[in-house]
């Protein structure tokens, strides 16, 4: 099938761009590159072997989209373009809604003109907030705690809607938990733009000696070693699942939900304790105060990807580990 991603050339979308064209889909990017670098491409295409059409343009551009949709012959989007930073959303929360809100209604619009109506859509763990119990399924209260998490929640209602409007829909709403990791070949991964938020490229950052040493967010936790707990999948396992979510669609109309998290919570200090095992040497780190808003603990249900998408999310810690680690290693911004 012809698939058009948006934000192809972001962290998700270029893992699983290389996943859906490994298993025979014809993709095509489109992105504004306000958070990813054009040199992605190129090392797509030292993975594949060929390249990847690619369009440089922002989501909200209806013309060129609608363009792009017939030209290509597109039969289903992915739509990973967006924000996702929880603090500059927090400082510009309308940004947040114009691009992940406003972007979005924009291609439903133009993919109802066009008549192509599957879709996958990355949504977030982020959209259940505080834990009224754990593992959080997808039938968990939802009360996202930012303008960000607001913003995927509204796109999911919208979508529900819209599905409930039309039977021909064909909707995937996919909640990932804590994307790690990178391809195997450490030629395309995670590279935030300036000081990472997230502790896996802070930690990679940490130990090339870019960044002097690592803050942990307060160790007074109710958790296991009194450390945040989270569930972190691989961004591989992650791409695999929207295969499998394009797969289930062909034969599955309406709406759908589903979590993409591994079922098990790990600790910082599990996650510092691989890091430090694949690179061979202890990594410095101070115990900070916690970081405001943060949760305990949190992780996923599976057992519904296990229904729908066969999913099982099998790469462990260690090896999201040394595959940042090659990532983070490599000269690949030359
Ligand atoms: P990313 O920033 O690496 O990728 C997003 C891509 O979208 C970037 O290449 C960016 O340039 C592009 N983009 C942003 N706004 C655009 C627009 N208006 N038009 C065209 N392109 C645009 O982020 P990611 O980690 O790959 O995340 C992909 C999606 O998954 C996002 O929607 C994000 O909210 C969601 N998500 C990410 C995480 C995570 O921790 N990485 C967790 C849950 C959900
Ligand atoms: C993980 C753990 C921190 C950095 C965020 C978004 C969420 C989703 C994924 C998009 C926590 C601790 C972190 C550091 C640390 N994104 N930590 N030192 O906060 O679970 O989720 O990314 O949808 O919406 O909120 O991920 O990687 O920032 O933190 O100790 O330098 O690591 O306190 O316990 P988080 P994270």
């Amino acid at each position: 099938m012809n698939i058009l991603l948006t934000g192809g050339a972001g962290y998700i979308g270029s893992h699983a761009a290389v996943v859906l064209t490994e298993a025979g889909h014809e993709v095509v990017l489109l992105d504004n590159f306000s958070n990813s670098n054009k040199s992605v491409l190129k090392r797509i295409r030292k993975i594949l072997g060929r390249s990847l059409p690619c369009i440089e343009a922002d989501v909200r551009d209806t013309d060129i989209v609608e363009r792009v949709l017939r030209e290509y012959k597109i039969g289903a989007v992915i739509h990973f373009a967006g924000l996702k930073a929880v603090g500059e959303s927090v400082a510009n929360p309308i940004s947040y809604y114009a691009n992940n809100v406003q972007g979005s209604i924009n291609l439903f619009q133009v993919m109802q003109k066009v008549g192509i109506k599957t879709l996958v859509f990355s949504s977030s763990a982020t959209v259940y907030g505080e834990p009224k119990y754990l593992p959080f399924d997808e039938d968990h209260p939802k009360n996202p705690m930012n303008p960000y998490g607001r913003s995927k929640l509204q796109v999911e209602e919208i979508l529900r809607d819209l599905a409930d409007s039309d039977s021909e829909w064909k909707i995937a709403c996919l909640r990932y938990f804590n994307p790690v990791g990178a391809h195997e070949s450490g030629l395309i991964g995670e590279d935030p733009n300036g000081i990472p938020n997230n502790l896996m490229p802070y930690v990679a950052k940490a130990a090339s000696g870019e960044l002097p040493h690592l803050n942990i967010f307060g160790d007074d936790y109710e958790t296991c070693d009194g450390t945040g707990e989270r569930d972190y999948i691989h961004v591989m396992d992650l791409a695999e699942g929207h295969m499998a979510a394009i797969s289930y669609l062909k034969n599955h109309a309406g709406f759908t939900c589903v979590n993409l998290g591994t079922g098990k919570p790990l600790s910082v200090m599990d996650l510092l304790n691989a890091f430090e095992k694949v690179i061979g040497k202890n990594l410095k780190k101070v115990v900070v105060q916690r970081r405001s808003g943060d949760l305990p603990c949190y992780y996923a249900s599976v057992e519904q990807a296990s229904i729908q998408l066969n999913g099982s999310a099998f790469r462990s810690i260690e090896i999201a580990c040394r595959d940042i680690w090659k990532f983070q290693k490599a000269d690949n911004f030359q």
